[in-house]
């Protein structure tokens, strides 16, 4: 088993911030360093490769080639859309889409991380320059999992990839792509401040009495209600906290219109 081949992944970063890799690396189980050494071979993936330049796009293609027809595509960022003008984003003079449109050919699945790549996201926003738009809007042929946030959970990340890569099958996905198993439920139906929206005791102010006393932050813009990830359960930063334990309200970033939904600290 130690000789035993890991699958390859192909990490494609087309319009993202680099937020995505930056949660990923917060994994704690599999750590990221598990994740590469032990799980899978990161064939290409701009942050964390060592390569640059000719031999990266080369380490690309090899991957491709040894493993035609079974390596993983991940995607993290939103792509200029087959309408715009593909010098908006490039990767070694390739455009966004010619890069995906390749890359995707001799793939297993599909997988989009984040909500630029599930959903368009911040690029996408309006007035939407890039003509951005998701992994899903291109991508036909191939089977297609969405892991939108902004950016997804850490556990999430890997959570997924691991249950891919043990059984080989794609999740029980949702009407929006995304794996019943993190996103099944909203974030209101996993809070712990819910007994308090039950009650109809809510926070009015960041810092009133009844936000120190942990009251519900509705009032306040919590998406929660609309919102389905797993942040309430799984937490962030190795189970430390999460957004409304924090005391922020929920923003409701794993939604498909997350940014132009707006409204941010607003109640609906
Ligand atoms: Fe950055 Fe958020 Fe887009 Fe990830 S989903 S690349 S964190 S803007
Ligand atoms: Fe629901 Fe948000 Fe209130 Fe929690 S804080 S109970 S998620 S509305
Ligand atoms: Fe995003 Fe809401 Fe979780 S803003 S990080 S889905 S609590």
């Amino acid at each position: 088993l130690e000789q035993a081949r890991r699958p390859s992944v192909i990490w494609l970063s087309f319009q993202e911030c680099t937020g995505c890799t930056e949660a990923l690396t917060r994994s704690y189980s599999p750590t990221i360093e598990d994740l590469i050494f032990d799980f899978i071979s990161l064939d290409y993936h701009h942050t964390l490769q060592a390569a640059s330049g000719d031999a990266a796009e080369h380490a690309r293609e090899e991957a491709m080639r040894a493993n035609w027809g079974q390596y993983l595509v991940i995607v993290d960022g939103s792509l200029p859309g087959p309408d715009a003008n593909p010098g908006y984003s490039t990767i070694a003079g390739i455009s966004n889409w010619t890069m995906l449109e390749e890359t995707v050919e001799g793939a297993a699945a599909v997988i989009a991380i984040g909500s630029c790549a599930a959903f368009g996201g911040l690029p996408h926003a309006r007035p939407n320059p890039t003509g951005a738009v998701a992994v899903m809007d291109l991508v036909h042929d191939k089977p297609v999992i969405n892991v939108p946030g902004c950016p997804p959970l850490p556990m999430v990340m890997t959570g997924v990839l691991a249950q891919y890569l043990t059984f080989g099958q794609i999740p029980e996905l949702d009407a929006y792509l995304r794996p019943r198993a993190f996103f099944g439920q909203s974030i209101h139906d996993r809070c712990y401040r819910r007994p308090f929206y039950d009650k109809g005791l809510f926070a009015a102010t960041f810092d009133d009495e009844g936000a120190r006393a942990g009251w519900c932050l509705y009032r306040l813009g919590c998406k929660g209600p609309s919102t389905y990830n797993a942040c309430a359960t799984m937490r962030w930063n190795g189970g430390t906290s999460w957004p409304v334990e924090a005391g922020a309200p929920c923003l409701g970033c794993s939604e498909s219109r997350f940014w132009d939904a707006g409204d941010f600290y607003k109640a609906l």
